[in-house]
């Protein structure tokens, strides 16, 4: 199945609140879905730099394989 579509619930929630904080820089769908796609199997510990809202987090959550990810954000709201 594909991605985007598997994780739709999720995706709008986040939609939802990210409206509701006002924050508008999340990534296209497809730009968060390459990501997921280079980061698809990789192993160990993974760091993302810019959170957000958390869309390319959860992309990248699906299909990392074991391992931490953690995921930091300079904006604490
Ligand atoms: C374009 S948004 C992307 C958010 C998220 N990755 C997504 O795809 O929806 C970039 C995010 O990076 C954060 N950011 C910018 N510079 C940063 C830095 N030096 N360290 C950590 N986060 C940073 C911003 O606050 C913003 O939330």
């Amino acid at each position: 199945m594909d991605l985007i579509q598997k994780l739709q619930p999720q995706i709008e929630k986040i939609k939802t609140i990210s409206h509701r904080l006002g924050f508008e820089m999340s990534c296209d769908l497809e730009v968060a879905n390459l990501c997921a796609i280079v980061a698809r199997g990789c192993h160990g510990n993974s760091l993302e730099l810019g959170t957000g809202t958390g869309l390319s987090t959860l992309f990248l959550a699906e299909v990392l394989g074991a391992g931490r990810l953690d995921t930091v954000d300079v904006n604490e709201e």
